[in-house]
């Protein structure tokens, strides 16, 4: 395990943002049939159980079990790879989940091993209720433990499974992430569809972002694109186009997985062209694994640069007032180029002498790739 895999950020689904606890075997399937027919040639390859799919009491042996949403966990499994995608689960370490399902508390090998024999390939733990079985006023220790415990759970089982902490940023997380086997973290608390919260995530990444690594993420949250709802009202995104593409922009330059949250059987066709711009998305796997930097913060736009492995330079230009506004971008911020590429138009920008200047949108924001 340690650095061989999820060496670049997940690229995935996730059933949280969509359906909430109402997740279930069909939507699934839909999840991962969507997924292969429309999007894994981009690379997304993960389909993720988030909370819900636990069962009331565990077997008399201790195991964990699904619930009748899910009658057939190690069928769906093999189904999920036999696409050729791979499968994720989630559970919390403390007795029960965010959701108040069972969790992993004293079971932690027990059900890593479930997962293994289902064939998981992804495991989200979150906190929920842990803080009932540690101390009152944790310290660094105490928010590392239950990492620990499942990181050596997950180690006993022969079979790689990326583990991803869900602890919202506690005691900066980014800072001992890596060291205690989270493949990410999430940096954050949960994400909304509005531009209130999209915006201030993504734009209070500044002191996690240095710590991103291969093999090691910062998580901000899922996507909030395409229809969402958490559960019983799926509406579309509240999120304008603008601020879609400021979303995936700013995630992508700060090199965090990519999870889809919307229900896959109602993709249309705006996020899903949102989700498969190959340009876009080479943003985010890039090979160095480093995430943008915050390099300009205007009153009301702000400049962030990404390094890439080839040299070039990702920089995402962002106007966060409610109207169009130009943002210059000078070589101080840029550094020496000789191309500059609209990473969403995919197409090379001529540029005549002078630093280079974009009209941004509302919200919006200008993609570019010097070199
Ligand atoms: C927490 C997490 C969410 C989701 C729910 C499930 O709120 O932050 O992402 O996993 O729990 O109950």
């Amino acid at each position: 395990i340690g650095n061989k895999i999820g060496l670049t950020p997940a690229l995935g689904w996730n059933s949280w943002n969509a359906f909430g606890l109402s997740v279930d075997d069909g939507r699934v399937r839909t999840a991962a049939k969507t997924m292969i027919e429309k999007l894994a040639s981009y690379g997304w390859n993960y389909v993720n159980i988030d909370d819900g799919w636990e069962i009331d009491k565990r077997l008399p042996n201790g195991e964990i079990a699904a619930n009748s949403k899910f009658p057939d966990m190690k069928g769906l499994t093999t189904y999920v790879h036999s696409l050729g995608l791979k499968m994720g689960i989630y559970s919390s370490p403390g007795p029960t989940t965010c959701g108040g399902y069972l969790g992993s508390w004293q079971h932690e090998d027990q059900d890593a091993k479930t997962y293994g024999d289902w064939g998981i390939d992804y495991l989200k733990y979150d906190w929920c209720s842990y803080s009932e079985v540690s101390p009152k006023e944790p310290k660094l220790d105490d928010l590392k433990k239950p990492y620990q415990v499942i990181r050596a759970s997950l180690d006993k089982v022969n079979r790689d499974i990326m583990l991803s902490f869900c602890q919202y940023g506690w005691g900066k997380v980014w800072e001992w992430g890596a060291e205690t086997g989270g493949n990410s973290w999430r940096t954050t608390g949960d994400i909304q569809d509005t531009w209130r919260s999209m915006s201030e995530i993504g734009f209070n990444q500044v002191a996690a972002v240095p710590f991103a690594q291969p093999g090691h993420f910062n998580d901000p949250d899922m996507l909030v694109v395409g229809k969402v709802g958490w559960g019983p009202s799926l509406h579309n995104t509240h999120l304008s186009a603008d601020e879609q593409y400021t979303h995936i922009s700013l995630w992508s330059l700060q090199a965090v997985p990519l999870l889809i949250g919307c229900d896959m059987g109602a993709l249309d066709k705006f996020t899903l062209n949102l989700l498969t711009n190959s340009e876009v998305l080479a943003i985010d796997q890039d090979a160095l694994g480093k995430a943008a930097k915050q390099a300009v913060k205007g009153d009301n736009y702000q400049i962030w640069v990404k390094e890439m492995k080839d040299g070039s330079r990702a920089i995402g230009l962002f106007n966060l007032s409610d109207k169009y506004q130009t943002i210059t971008l000078n070589s101080e911020t840029a550094g020496a180029y000789k191309t500059i590429r609209n990473v969403w138009k995919q197409e090379n920008i001529t540029k005549g002498a002078g630093d280079f200047k974009a009209s941004v949108a509302p919200h919006g924001v200008t993609l570019v790739r010097v070199k």
